[in-house]
């Protein structure tokens, strides 16, 4: 039998009442949304805004004890709901955990909570002239902590890789209460198996993280962009595709589609040229001597791919309005459709062309229009697929749904997977069967039971569902 009707009280006399926000309060709906595309909201029975390890493992501690299901949170800028409380219970934020503890030049390492913004990491990063390269696109306001749940992504993965590769160790509060520690600071290790690895990306199913050792890198001393402008996916596509066979390394190589141009012209400060069916954003960097010839050869490069026009941005200002505008096409396009289901597929590399041209013939053959952009240098392309109907009509949803269903087959036809950055949470979980064989989904079942036998840590999420503590 669970304690959810006093959860609130009991957490209110063991952390304070400032920690909980309770019944009655005008924030608590705010921790039963994300930023998902689910026209319904999950409100928790309380939320509580830990500020410490011990605070975050006390929360642990009493869901077990009171069998009231408990779902981590971060910023709540995840697009899948994987922290979103479906099984009501509470919502453990780690919010307010914001400090910086260490930035070490010598070890080239950070030690920081898991509340901080990512794009706050890396400011201070770069006061030292170190470098924090994972740039989710939400990095003004997603917070560290999520992202190493998630094991985000961002542009810059293509030369430097995801949150994974950044995180050296954690500390980690476990359901029941227990605080564990493990990684390393070093470098390099090999010592025991990999814990670190197995919590991240877990999307907060494993344990709660309360500390990260992140791995900084010295930062480049220069960087420059270009903009191939071309007529369509097609030839950006086929363009990507040249560049990866050439062994080029920028450290970013991205395309936009004209939907997801259109939308950011009203508001962007870069002004992208009125032509373009699609542009191919291409960032370079290291030695300021080498940016010159890097932009040039790729310039070359790009015009000998057909592209119509090839626009350089070197000036830091220039640069920054360039990156603003493409962090403007997600939150542009949600607020330009009533219903915009971002999918997140990834394809190996050589399939890039296949897979948009697959794109078009999920849009043509279900009448959904589809708005492509992202990381295509990584095969990884936010197809997002749009509608103004009305988003709480089931049939409207079962259709745009069936349509995310044509596209994930096309995907995995393809060779490729569900979700390239964003996660599964709850919106894909039912999806993972067309991925996974029943006996890799059954190992993750053990996986997750040996963390959370009580199965009340996040329930429902990231696997497809089957009876737990919550649901039976
Ligand atoms: C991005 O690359 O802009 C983000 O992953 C956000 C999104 O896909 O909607
Ligand atoms: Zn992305």
């Amino acid at each position: 039998m669970s304690d959810i009707a006093t959860i609130t009280s009991v957490l209110e006399r063991e952390l304070g009442a400032s920690a909980i926000i309770g019944p009655g309060h005008e924030r608590l709906d705010d921790y039963g949304r994300d930023e998902s595309p689910l026209p319904e909201f999950f409100p928790p029975t309380c939320a509580a805004l830990v500020e410490s390890t011990e605070q975050a493992a006390a929360v642990l501690r009493i869901c077990l004890e009171r069998k009231v299901p408990v779902t981590p949170r971060g910023a709540g800028s995840g697009m899948c709901g994987g922290a979103l409380p479906i099984h009501g219970g509470v919502v453990l934020s780690t919010e307010r955990m914001t400090r910086i503890k260490e930035i070490d030049a010598g070890d080239l390492v950070a030690v920081v909570e898991p509340g901080v913004v990512t794009g706050k990491l890396q400011e201070a990063a770069e006061a030292q002239q170190l470098f924090y390269p994972p740039d989710p696109a939400s990095l003004e306001f997603c917070s560290i902590g999520g992202n190493a749940a998630t094991n985000a992504g961002g542009p810059r993965a293509f030369k430097y890789g995801v949150t994974r590769e950044y995180i050296l160790g954690l500390e980690v509060a476990l359901m029941g209460g227990e605080v564990l520690r493990c990684g390393r600071r070093t470098a390099k290790g090999v010592t025991g198996y990999d814990l670190v690895a197995g919590f991240v990306g877990t999307e907060g199913t494993f344990g709660v993280i309360t500390e990260l050792t992140v791995k900084l890198l010295p930062l480049p001393m220069a960087a420059a962009t270009v903009l191939g402008v071309f007529d369509g996916v097609a030839t950006a596509g086929a363009a990507i595709s040249a560049l990866l066979r050439d062994g080029l390394r920028p450290r970013v190589l991205e395309l936009a589609d004209r939907a997801s141009i259109d939308v950011i012209r009203p508001k962007s400060r870069y002004r992208f040229p009125d032509n373009a069916g699609a542009i191919v954003l291409i960032e370079v960097d290291g030695e300021p001597e080498a940016m010159a010839t890097m932009m040039e050869k790729i310039g070359m490069r790009c015009d000998e791919l057909g592209a119509l026009d090839i626009l350089a941005a070197t000036e830091p200002a220039e640069r920054r309005a360039v990156w603003e505008a493409r962090r403007l096409i997600s939150p542009s396009l949600k607020a330009s459709y009533r219903i915009k289901l971002n999918e997140d597929i990834c394809v190996p590399r050589g399939r890039i062309v296949e897979m948009l041209a697959r794109v078009d013939r999920v849009a043509a053959e279900t009448g959904v229009p589809c708005a492509v952009f992202g990381h295509a240098g990584d095969g990884n392309l936010h197809v997002n697929l749009l509608s103004n109907d009305d988003p709480a009509d089931p049939a409207v949803r079962k259709h745009m749904w069936a349509a995310a269903k044509q596209l994930f087959a096309h995907t995995i036809e393809l060779g490729g997977t569900l979700s390239g950055e964003h996660g599964i949470g709850l919106t894909k979980r039912d999806y993972v069967t067309m991925e996974q064989t029943e006996r890799v989904i059954e190992w993750q079942h053990r996986w997750k039971a040996m963390w959370d036998p009580s199965g009340l840590l996040n329930p429902g999420k990231r696997l497809p569902a089957r009876r737990t503590a919550c649901n039976e």
